[in-house]
């Protein structure tokens, strides 16, 4: 789809659609809604009266015109309450409007900035969050299956004045560029682990290392037995595939050695293993390396962005499947910084590979750290499905991460990680056993991937529940949600604004 910022009258522009809003309780039209109601003798103010368009959040009316103006189709969308509009809201209404309009056979749709100048929401934010909604909510997964409606080609972003137009389309330009490495994340995550096996995300990581000046490295079998990667090559043992441990570079400071460093569990079909799972939703452990996905897409926006810091990348990748040279309970494994780890649930694979990714992190120098896993089901059950877990050994990077989400409407919240539940992950016969009690299964995991920061500040984003979406609703689609992404790329945008400021 293209997006175009252009000035005008949207009672002028040639589109499909042309869309317009209404806030909840509005007696009349107001702004761009007024002046298509105008044109349309009074239609939409009849809406109103008659009490088929309240302004309720999401709500759409549609309006054809009959030749009264250019575009086919005026579609009134409802912001709700003027005290509650926020900048997600408008990411959310957008995707639902851009969805249904397809439907409708609109190619060309015309959208004001929708909620900008409404309760103290900028030009910039509105139109970032325009672009943002627009992408992400006409995600579809294609690549097997032809899909019912076709494609809207093209979106027009109405400013009404020409000198906003300066001030819109950088909003527009980055907007369109983290969404579409949103997009790219689901993508991955959609694809079969017939298809996305830990060689093809090696693959797939060179591919864009290439085409957006990353650099890429890429560890094999052999090489993870020289550098002591016991634990990853552990879970890796039970699969005929090959593991792969995927390094993405982007320099952005060529002064500095230094570097943030993002992980993200790559796990691309989690049978449990020895310990094997329930057969029943199994084919969502596909999903099990949407933290890989991430990370690598975060990258290529961060390569498009270009902000003034480094940031690396690291992807343990495996398949986690049992067999006759599977990993088994009771086996002990030594991970890369020297620490002997008694498996109790080879269900608990994720924490294994980020062992030694996470020790190789350390040994790397990068800091501080952020890792994104589908780690725990126990974290679904405390956060459900909309949030994810936020972990951490420094108050103020997980304070920074957790802003960063806020802006990008990414929900996470933060658990505790008490000194005493320690002991759950204590082992008679090695330095520490990979689960826990039955209670605090996701706070556990935590601790245990503490193990291998040493004092690095580090945030762990336990994303299980909110990898996938199970309906269609706002900017989300069923399937792959890209979740983390976005907040990644504003996490580097805001450390290397802030570092600059010094
Ligand atoms: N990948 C799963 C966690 C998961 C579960 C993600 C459901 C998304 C949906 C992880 O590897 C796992 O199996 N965790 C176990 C840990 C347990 C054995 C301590 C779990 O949560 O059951
Ligand atoms: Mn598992
Ligand atoms: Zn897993």
């Amino acid at each position: 789809m293209e997006t175009r910022v252009v000035a005008g009258n949207v009672t002028e522009i040639q589109a499909d659609a042309v869309v317009v809003n209404l806030l909840e309780g509005m007696e009349r039209p107001d702004g761009a809604a007024a002046a298509v109601d105008k044109v349309l003798d009074g239609a939409i103010s009849s809406l109103i009266s008659r009490g088929e368009a309240r302004g309720k959040f999401e709500e759409i009316s549609v309006v054809h015109t009959f030749g009264k103006l250019p575009a086919r189709i005026v579609a009134v969308v409802g912001l709700g309450k003027r005290e509650d509009l926020d900048v997600d809201k408008i990411r959310r209404m957008t995707g639902q409007f851009c969805r249904a309009l397809r439907k409708l056979n609109c190619r060309r749709v015309a959208t004001i900035v929708h909620g900008s100048g409404v309760g103290g929401i900028g030009l910039e934010a509105s139109a970032e969050a325009v672009t943002e909604g627009a992408v992400l909510g006409l995600y579809r997964f294609t690549k097997y299956k032809r899909p019912d409606y076709d494609d809207i080609e093209e979106m027009l972003i109405v400013a009404k004045e020409r000198e906003e137009v300066a001030t819109i389309e950088p909003a527009v330009r980055k907007a369109k560029t983290v969404a579409l490495a949103t997009n790219l994340a689901r993508d991955m995550v959609n694809e079969p682990a017939n298809y996305m096996t830990p060689s093809r995300m090696a693959e797939i990581a060179m591919e864009l290392a290439g085409k957006y000046d990353l650099k890429f490295k890429v560890f094999d079998r052999e090489d993870m037995e020289t550098m002591g990667m016991g634990a990853l090559l552990g879970v890796a043992r039970g699969s005929n595939q090959p593991p792969k441990l995927i390094t993405l570079t982007y320099k952005g400071d060529e002064h500095s050695e230094q570097g943030l460093g993002f992980l993200g569990k790559g796990i691309t079909f989690d049978s449990g293993g020895i310990s094997i799972k329930p057969s029943e939703g199994m084919e969502d452990m596909k999903a099990d390396m949407a933290g890989a996905a991430a990370v690598m897409t975060a990258l290529v926006a961060i390569g498009q962005l270009k902000p003034k810091i480094n940031v690396t990348g690291i992807i343990p990748a495996t398949e986690n499947l049992p067999s006759g040279t599977a990993l088994k309970p009771g086996d002990i494994l030594k991970a890369m910084n020297g620490k002997t780890i008694e498996v109790i649930s080879t269900d608990a694979e994720g924490r294994l590979i980020l062992a030694d990714a996470l020790s190789y992190a350390v040994k790397q120098g990068l800091s501080p750290l952020i890792d994104l896993a589908t780690l725990t089901g126990a974290c679904r059950v405390a956060l459900g499905l909309l949030y994810s877990g936020a972990f951490g050994n420094d108050q103020n990077l997980v304070d920074k991460v957790l802003k960063a989400a806020q802006r990008t409407g990414e929900r996470m919240w933060q658990m505790p990680m008490p000194e005493e539940y320690k002991e759950h992950i204590k082992s008679d016969v090695a330095d520490i056993k990979n689960t826990g009690d039955r209670y605090g299964g996701a706070i556990s995991a935590a601790l245990f991937l503490a193990e291998f920061v040493d004092n690095t500040p580090w945030v762990h984003l336990d994303i299980a529940g909110p990898r996938l979406s199970t309906k269609e609703s706002g900017y989300m689609v069923k399937g792959a949600t890209g979740f983390g992404v976005r907040t990644l790329v504003e996490l580097a945008l805001n450390e290397a604004s802030s570092r600059e400021a010094i």
